[in-house]
């Protein structure tokens, strides 16, 4: 399950690492946009990190890695995965949650950015804060048209429950455009963006992958079978373009990748 924009802690880790191992796992080409600045001298702040299994991986590789994640849940987790330093934070306020300005050589985010919806002007600023003259951020979040299939069922049916889909959607999905704007907005110079769609067949089924990222658009619906009979329809609305003879689900992710360097 996942926070909502009304950051109640709604994640819940073993559905995570059930539903979506694949989240942490297909990062090959944020690891490679990563790797140029890591060595035993990097200071990495990973943000929304998350259960903590990509965060404990680049450990070794730096001299200090910190772990921000909003949900405690998730943070609870990610110490279990042998993260040495993980902290309850929220993306918009950093300092809140003990991170200095100046701090970090690198920010690092995978798969977080587009769930920080209230102010993703806000984040922006916060990491451009946080990194050191000269240090960067390195990120993939989800980009325009991410899931836009299941995205559209979901708003479709909760408005046909009542309840507006925009509010209760708990992702932004810039264009490359936009969110370099926003990043040079804060004072960012753009290294490198790119967009790339990624059809990935989930691990388990489409119920799965809305039990695990989709309970914020549920937060209105108090009647347990209410929330049911709206996850029936989103799955029956699409069965017939996601769903294969096999009964395998896929669903069109949409990868927005940036390197942006606070200058000097
Ligand atoms: C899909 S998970 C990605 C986790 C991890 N980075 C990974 O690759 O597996 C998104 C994470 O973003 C966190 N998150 C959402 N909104 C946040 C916010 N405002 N501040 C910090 N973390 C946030 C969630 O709690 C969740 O753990």
């Amino acid at each position: 399950m996942a926070s909502s924009t009304d950051g109640r802690d709604t994640w819940q880790p073993e559905l995570y690492s059930k539903h979506a191992h694949f989240v942490p796992a297909l990062t090959q080409s944020v690891q490679g946009l990563l790797k140029p600045y890591l060595s035993p001298k990097t200071e990495l702040l990973d943000l929304g990190c998350g259960d903590g299994v990509l965060t404990a991986e680049l450990q070794p590789q730096c001299a200090r890695v910190v772990g921000i994640d909003q949900s405690a849940s998730m943070v609870e987790m990610a110490k279990t995965s042998g993260c040495q330093d993980v902290r309850v934070g929220d993306g918009a306020d950093l300092e809140a949650a003990g991170i200095p300005a100046n701090g970090f050589d690198v920010v690092f985010s995978n798969a977080a950015l587009h769930w920080m919806k209230r102010d993703p002007a806000a984040v922006v600023r916060q990491i451009y804060r946080c990194l050191k003259p000269g240090g960067v951020l390195v990120a993939e979040l989800g980009g325009h048209l991410n899931v836009a299939g299941v995205h559209m069922a979901l708003r479709t049916v909760v408005e046909a429950h009542g309840q507006s889909g925009d509010q209760l959607s708990p992702w932004f999905f810039p264009s490359t455009l936009d969110y370099q704007q926003l990043l040079e907005h804060a004072g960012f110079v753009v290294k490198h963006v790119e967009w790339e769609p990624r059809p990935t067949t989930l691990p388990t089924d489409l119920r799965g992958w809305l039990d695990t990222f989709a309970t914020p658009f549920l937060k209105p619906f108090s009647d347990p079978d209410e929330r049911h009979r709206i996850l029936d329809e989103v799955t029956a609305m699409m069965k017939p373009v996601a769903c294969d003879s096999q009964g395998k689900w896929t669903i069109m992710y949409c990868r927005l990748r940036v390197v942006a360097e606070k200058p000097h």
